[in-house]
């Protein structure tokens, strides 16, 4: 190509890997496919071989991609203490073609001249981290970051079942690294999707991203229950006692560190293919994703000859495995309305077999999403599944377009109740804005309402139809308002199936505060941030009067919540149900005041700022627990400005100019530590 011309396609390559790369590891919300964006970085790779003097050392193909900058991520205010790696941490070179393995082997033998091994392993689809150890325990997780500087996940790596605190056994160097890959078993992220669109949040598109988004989450206890997993693959620290990358590995499984046993010396590319071709059919038996197979040289002393370039080891490589598609054609579009009015477009397509099931419907996600693919109804499509639960439309094959198919019209008004729909820019979806009017939202509501995870009140959706439909209940309040007498005039209903409904009602009276919170429905206060709400402000008046900077200090909200919450209460309906509700005997405040540990803080106001070794909800309930308040903001009544690690430099300030005193960690678990042990005595 030109050169000219070579610049401009450089510079749009560039732009659109740099993007991709910033919703594959920042949002962790991918817009290309693994295939798509190897294809487009190949492609640039080969236009600056050929002119290698428009290579800039800013280049995605000189850099690897970065999680760092959550930030931006959902406006979430991510801070997370970031660490340089001893070590860069760099990525792997890739290829589909095993033509080009062929080539990776021929390279490494002509560098090496002599006989060596290949240690062939699982390529994990997870997201990398950084263990180090320090005499035999856990001192530090860092993500891969930029490659040069991770962010400290430490907190969050420690409520990784299977990642040890203290390494058994003996004979570990003082010091190591030792990096992997921290991953999420389909069945977690089946779990995790599940809960995600029962609750209309966006669902993960993949374990991967899933996996990204829980090690990165503020709350640390929240990452307990995300079940992730990790494996460990590479071993990295001063003169390690070792000669081969195996040997490094068998011995850090005698530690007790998770290692995985589906690896292979092999000796031959022939070997290697054996390997490939035995687990390109056997990982879809595997309870976790893997999208290749990576090949590495075993003995440490040529890994060291060979050496790297900027981004990649000479000494490694990676086989992927291609998503599994299948090519059909696309018979409707419906439009479903949610339980939070969005409305989503569904593609009806011709039956076909994919990965051992029939797929008969795939998501289009939103209007944005079926003008890039520019799809028509009638056009064969291609459908892939990712790990997501529903499937999804990857492409269009305009090859086989015929004539007569037609362009779809995203409707304008609810395809439910007609009302004009707005969209969302934030989410690029489509909503009804009719919440209190549209059948589909208020049965929605309804169901969700009584759900076991909500108010677990035992009731079909066919009865919540029922007594929708004759006009009984529209309104979640209307459930508390029910008699015998409306019960019996339901087809089929008889005094013990009324008698049943009506005792489960006045039973789920009981229920903790969090889950009648997360019971409401608020659009994006899903079980997790119901109880991160429930937790930082005790009750539903305080919630309510919120006012956004305070949404943002509890953990976990960022401004897409805050936003969904402020706009809840605005509206009067529901005030007056959460009135009706109260009414009726409904919890809305947290249960008890939590037990008083000690008064050391008695009449003492305390703001907390920055980042601690535990969430900051820790931090204000152990204030509370000592006697003290937690308070926002600095003023003249401050008795202590907690500061943890990047502190709030104007909250730093203000304390300075009033005098109030800054105290760390340390100082406040003395202040609060000596007065236990005092009171004990
Ligand atoms: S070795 C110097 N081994 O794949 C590079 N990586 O696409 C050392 N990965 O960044 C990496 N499974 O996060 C290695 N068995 C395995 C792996 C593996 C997954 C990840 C890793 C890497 C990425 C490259």
């Amino acid at each position: 190509m030109e050169k000219a011309q070579a610049n401009i396609r450089i510079n749009e390559l560039r732009a659109i890997i740099i993007e991709a790369n910033r919703k594959y590891y920042v949002e962790n919300a991918p817009t290309l496919s693994d295939y798509e964006f190897d294809m487009l970085l190949k492609e640039l790779e080969a236009l600056e071989k050929e002119h290698p003097d428009l290579v800039t050392p800013d280049s995605p193909t000189q850099k690897v991609g970065s999680d760092l900058d959550n930030k931006a991520a959902k406006g979430k205010a991510k801070e997370f203490q970031q660490y340089p790696h001893r070590f860069p941490m760099l990525s792997l070179g890739n290829t589909y073609d095993i033509a080009e393995v062929q080539a990776f082997a021929d390279r490494a033998a002509k560098g090496i001249g002599n006989t060596f091994t290949y240690s062939c392993e699982l390529k994990f689809d997870g997201t990398a981290i950084c263990l180090t150890y320090r005499n035999g325990k856990l001192f530090r997780a860092l993500t891969r970051g930029d490659g040069t500087v991770g962010d400290d996940v430490t907190e969050n790596a420690r409520q990784i079942g299977n990642i040890p605190q203290q390494l058994s056994g003996s004979g570990w160097p003082e010091e190591f690294e030792i990096r992997g890959e921290v991953y999420m078993p389909w069945a977690a992220f089946d779990r995790l999707n599940e809960e995600r669109e029962r609750e209309e949040e966006q669902p993960f598109a993949n374990p991967r991203n899933a996996a990204s988004g829980s090690l990165k989450l503020i709350d640390s206890s929240m990452v307990a229950n995300r079940g992730l997993e990790c494996t460990l693959y590479h071993m990295l620290g001063e003169d390690l006692p070792f000669a081969t990358h195996d040997e490094a590995l068998g011995k850090a499984c005698e530690w007790g560190l998770p290692v995985s046993d589906k690896r292979k010396l092999c000796k031959s590319i022939e070997e290697i293919e054996e390997f490939i071709t035995y687990w390109d059919t056997e990982r879809k038996m595997l309870p976790f994703a893997t999208d290749g197979i990576v090949i590495k040289v075993n003995e440490l002393q040529y890994q060291d000859e060979l050496g790297y370039t900027a981004k990649f080891p000479r000494w490694a490589v990676a086989y992927k495995f291609k998503a599994e598609q299948a090519l059909t054609r696309l018979l409707s579009i419906d439009y479903q309305v949610g339980r939070t009015g969005a409305v989503t477009p569904v593609a009806n397509l011709e039956p076909v077999q994919l990965s051992g099931t029939i797929v008969k419907r795939a998501s289009l996600h939103n209007a944005d999403q079926m003008q890039f693919l520019d799809i028509h109804v009638g056009d064969y499509v291609y459908v892939e599944k990712g790990g997501e639960i529903i499937p999804k439309i990857t492409g269009v094959e305009l090859s086989q377009r015929e004539p007569g198919v037609t362009l779809p019209h995203f409707p304008e008004t609810c395809p439910d109740c007609g009302t004009q729909l707005v969209r969302d820019e934030q989410e690029a979806k489509a909503f009804c804005p009719n919440q209190s009017g549209c059948p589909t939202q208020i049965k929605g509501k309804l169901v969700h309402f009584l759900s076991r995870k909500a108010m677990n009140v035992i009731a079909g959706d066919a009865t919540i139809d029922q007594l929708y439909n004759k006009g009984l209940v529209w309104n979640v309040a209307d459930f508390y308002e029910l008699g015998k007498e409306h019960l019996l005039t339901l087809d089929g209903w008889k005094d013990r199936s009324a008698e049943r409904f009506l005792k489960s009602l006045q039973d789920s009276k009981d229920t903790p505060f969090e889950r009648v919170l997360y019971a409401l429905g608020i659009r994006h206060v899903g079980e997790t941030t119901a109880k991160s709400l429930a937790r930082h402000f005790g009750s539903i008046d305080a919630l309510m009067t919120a006012g956004k900077e305070q949404l943002l200090g509890a953990d976990d909200i960022g401004e897409v919540i805050a936003d969904s919450i402020i706009s809840y209460f605005d509206d009067e309906i529901n005030c007056e149900t959460i009135e009706r509700l109260k009414a009726a005997g409904l919890k809305f405040e947290v249960d008890k005041a939590p037990e008083q540990k000690s008064d050391a803080l008695v009449g003492k106001t305390v703001v907390v700022s920055g980042n601690f070794s535990v969430s900051r909800d820790e931090i204000k309930a152990l204030i509370v627990a000592h006697g003290g308040k937690a308070s926002g903001s600095v003023s003249g009544k401050t008795a202590y400005l907690l500061a943890g690690e990047k502190a709030g430099p104007e909250k730093l300030k203000k304390a300075e100019s009033l005098g109030v005193t800054v105290i760390g960690e340390a100082e406040f678990r003395d202040l609060i530590e000596t007065k236990e042990e005092g009171t004990l005595f």
